[in-house]
């Protein structure tokens, strides 16, 4: 990274993970710190460790944390069962010469160490040859060498059925053979109708791109999840983008895992697929204000994203409810809306040696983030709420907790913004004051946002939002208040 600050780049995008949760270890930290502060704008892979809670990478505040959503694209191979139902899944193999007749289905069941229901057993040969096979991925587990597996078995085709947990994240892949990669919940309404028949039967019809799919963008089930280990009051990961079967170049002259034809496009999936899209749009944006910082160019990003889905309604997770923002982040990134936000909520490399005094660090522990010299003594602490970050995270187990947020006005000039509260349950939340009026450009003005803690709720944390709306612009910060980490 330090070659890349030298030679003057502007934007660093950063795919590489760790699960170093400290600042002063995470060697991506310590390098985007130096980066940040010359000016230049890191973005970096949340990591692929979701579903699960607290499994995120790079989640320093000075640099993007990129989840992965799906998108409006599929690549479809339809599964026909022998009663007629169908069900869609997905791969990018899409052979033109495989029979569309019935072939009998089978499903590995896993007597003994044979058989495996997830079809990682070599030699099935007795039972697979000829047929279509159901097989059960493991939990975000192999996909592809599945498929090498039941192909090397004499299988003439498979069904790749994703674990519970992975609900409906399919992925578009290079399979070995014809294959159809396929929810959770589509795969038990093909084990009902194993079950149920005498001589099951499936065919596979590959269908080719399909575009539109109103209920993109949905989180995608391996995406890393916050809240953040090391600062849960900074609400991780930022935002989410573009991260499944993403089509693009690939250098000829490395193989494919699974593939020796060194093709020159590949179809990936992946965190370090999404980051490269918010890495683009931060260009993009710099681009047109070359002189914001890193941090107004990430409180644009963030302020305007979107929690809806094609459709209108919220933005899903894997499993197709609500996605919450430790799963999205802000939302899904809007790259048009993204350059022109209204109001930045800017950082300074000072107020995150506040930052990293306030969690408590010795001063040489934050000189390894900043190296230069640091005496948190003389230096204005800044809690992780106070953080000026365009997303609110106050923890609340009772009473009354206040945090104050200063915008400048990136805007036009005279403008005029009312707050507008969504409050979340259980909690009383108002803003001081409910106006900002500006006059100019780069006028910056603070607020102050009171959370009252109103009944005790069951749940770990609730959701809310605040907008300052004008005539021309809606900024939006998410707003978290939770009782489940430390201050
Ligand atoms: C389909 O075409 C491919 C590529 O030409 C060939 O390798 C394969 O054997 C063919 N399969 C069938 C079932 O004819
Ligand atoms: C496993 O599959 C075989 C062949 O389809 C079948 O005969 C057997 O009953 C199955 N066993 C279980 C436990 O389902
Ligand atoms: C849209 O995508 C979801 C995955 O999030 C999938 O379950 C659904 O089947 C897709 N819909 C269509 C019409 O392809
Ligand atoms: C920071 O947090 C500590 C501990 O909760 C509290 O005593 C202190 O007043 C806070 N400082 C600011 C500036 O809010």
């Amino acid at each position: 990274m330090d070659a890349a600050i030298k030679d003057g780049v502007d934007i660093i995008s950063m795919s590489l993970g760790g699960t170093i949760h400290d600042y002063r270890q995470d060697v991506i930290a310590i390098g985007a710190f130096s980066a940040m502060e010359k000016g230049i704008f890191v973005s970096c892979a949340a990591g692929n460790s979701g579903p699960e809670s607290e499994t995120l990478s790079n989640e320093a505040p000075w640099i993007l944390t990129v989840g992965a959503s799906t998108m409006d694209r599929s690549i479809r191979v339809t599964v026909k069962l022998g009663d007629g139902q169908e069900v869609n899944g997905e791969s990018v193999f899409q052979p033109k010469n495989f029979t569309s007749e019935a072939l009998p289905l089978v499903r590995p069941n896993g007597s003994g160490s044979l058989y495996q229901t997830n079809c990682l057993t070599p030699a099935m040969n007795g039972i697979v040859n000829g047929k279509i096979v159901m097989c059960e991925r493991p939990e975000s587990g192999p996909r592809v060498e599945i498929g090498s597996t039941v192909k090397d078995s004499g299988g003439a085709g498979m069904i790749l059925i994703n674990a519970e947990q992975d609900g409906y994240t399919t992925l578009a892949e290079a399979h070995v053979l014809p294959a159809s990669h396929i929810s959770y919940n589509d795969g038990q309404k093909i084990f009902a109708y194993f079950k149920s028949s005498d001589k099951p039967t499936a065919s596979l019809i590959f269908k080719g791109t399909i575009l539109g799919n109103t209920s993109a963008p949905t989180v995608a089930s391996f995406s890393s999840r916050g809240p953040s280990l090391a600062s849960p009051l900074v609400l991780k990961p930022d935002i989410i983008g573009p991260g499944v079967s993403v089509l693009a170049g690939w250098p000829s002259d490395v193989e494919t895992s699974h593939d020796q034809s060194n093709p020159t496009f590949n179809i990936l999936s992946g965190t370090s697929m999404s980051t490269p899209h918010l890495s683009g749009i931060a260009a993009l944006v710099k681009g047109m204000h070359p002189e914001w910082s890193p941090a107004a160019i990430k409180s644009a990003i963030m302020t305007t994203s979107n929690i809806a889905c094609n459709d209108g309604k919220p933005v899903m997770n894997e499993l197709h409810e609500p996605a919450t923002y430790y799963k999205m982040g802000a939302g899904h990134v809007n790259p048009e809306k993204a350059s022109d936000p209204g109001l930045v909520y800017d950082i300074s490399a000072d107020d995150y040696v506040g930052f990293l005094c306030g969690l408590g660090y010795y001063d040489k522990d934050v000189e390894a983030v900043t190296r230069r010299k640091v005496k948190c003594a003389d230096v204005a602490k800044v809690n992780q709420s106070q953080l000026n970050y365009p997303s609110i995270t106050v923890y609340l187990l009772s009473g009354e907790k206040t945090v104050t947020r200063t915008v400048t006005n990136v805007g036009g000039g005279k403008e005029k913004y009312e707050v507008k509260l969504d409050v979340p349950k259980g909690v009383e939340v108002s803003v001081d004051p409910e106006v900002l009026e500006f006059d100019e450009v780069n006028e910056k003005k603070s607020f102050v946002v009171s959370f009252k803690k109103k009944e005790e709720g069951e749940d770990d944390f609730v959701e809310g939002e605040m907008k300052w709306v004008s005539d021309k612009h809606v900024v939006r910060s998410p707003i978290i208040v939770t009782k489940d980490i430390y201050d």
